[in-house]
């Protein structure tokens, strides 16, 4: 697998998971990351909480060029990331995780590209298959392994936020192919394919969508979901970087 990375999303911001773990901070182009590296079974672990340590950094407003260039400075050549999601898919239900293999990119007013022009140049990258195949699979198995329900595919939609969605946009991203609605893969999963990184995302459900959810939605509703299954994503990403 080349240098692990793990970017956890929202309700995995410690790296406890990890042995000997240490607090770095490096400056690149685009602005300054904050990590942990640690090792897990002998291998060396770069920790990045997505949104800070204390969860203080909305997803609009996340640094994920700074970021991903950060990961790529420090050797890391694989990028396990985290996220939660809404499910608009009535087979995907809260507490699954999902592998999701498409994205389709609601986003407004990000910076998505390291090729802005100028010396990175005018590049325009294959999206295919925007995340690594290989490392899905990884997962997938490891899943299977741990006796977790794991769906092996999904298109992920990438709202700007940190708003939810409306009952009508749910049921447009619905008719357009969506299985899971989130707020930070994009443009996190563009840049990692930019910097030829290997990237996949553990998506964990915490909801239905907005207007297919019987309530209001609430982001404690979200953080409760996330820390009832925090043990076992955790459990998820350490069989994944065993196998
Ligand atoms: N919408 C957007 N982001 C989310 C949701 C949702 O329903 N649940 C968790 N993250």
């Amino acid at each position: 697998m080349g240098r692990i990375a793990i970017i956890g999303g929202t309700g995995v911001c410690d790296a406890a998971m990890l042995n000997q773990v240490k607090e770095g901070t490096m400056d690149n182009f685009y602005g300054t990351i904050k990590y942990m590296k640690g090792t897990y079974k002998g291998k060396d672990i770069v920790f990045l909480p997505r949104h800070g340590k204390n969860h203080q950094i909305p997803p609009h407003l996340i640094n994920y060029r700074a970021n991903i260039l950060g990961l790529k400075q420090l050797g890391v050549t694989t990028i396990i990331a985290t996220t939660a999601v809404g499910s608009l898919n009535p087979a995907y239900k809260p507490d699954d995780f999902v592998l999701q293999d498409q994205f389709l990119d609601f986003t407004k007013m990000r910076h998505a590209t390291f090729f802005d022009g100028g010396k990175n140049g005018v590049v325009h990258v294959d999206m295919t298959s925007p995340y690594c195949p290989h490392l899905r699979q990884t997962i997938v198995e490891a899943g299977t392994e741990l006796g977790y329900t794991v769906h092996p595919q999904g298109t992920y939609v990438c709202t700007e936020g940190p708003r939810f969605e409306t009952p009508a946009e749910i049921k447009m991203f619905e008719k357009l192919g969506g299985d899971l609605v989130g707020m930070t893969n994009v443009p996190e999963v563009c840049l990692a394919r930019e910097a030829e990184m290997c990237y996949s995302t553990i998506s964990m459900i915490t909801n239905f969508a907005a207007g297919i959810s019987p309530t209001p939605l609430t982001h404690s509703e979200v953080v409760e979901c996330m820390a009832k299954n925090s043990e076992r994503l955790k459990q998820l990403i350490l069989k994944s970087i065993e196998i």
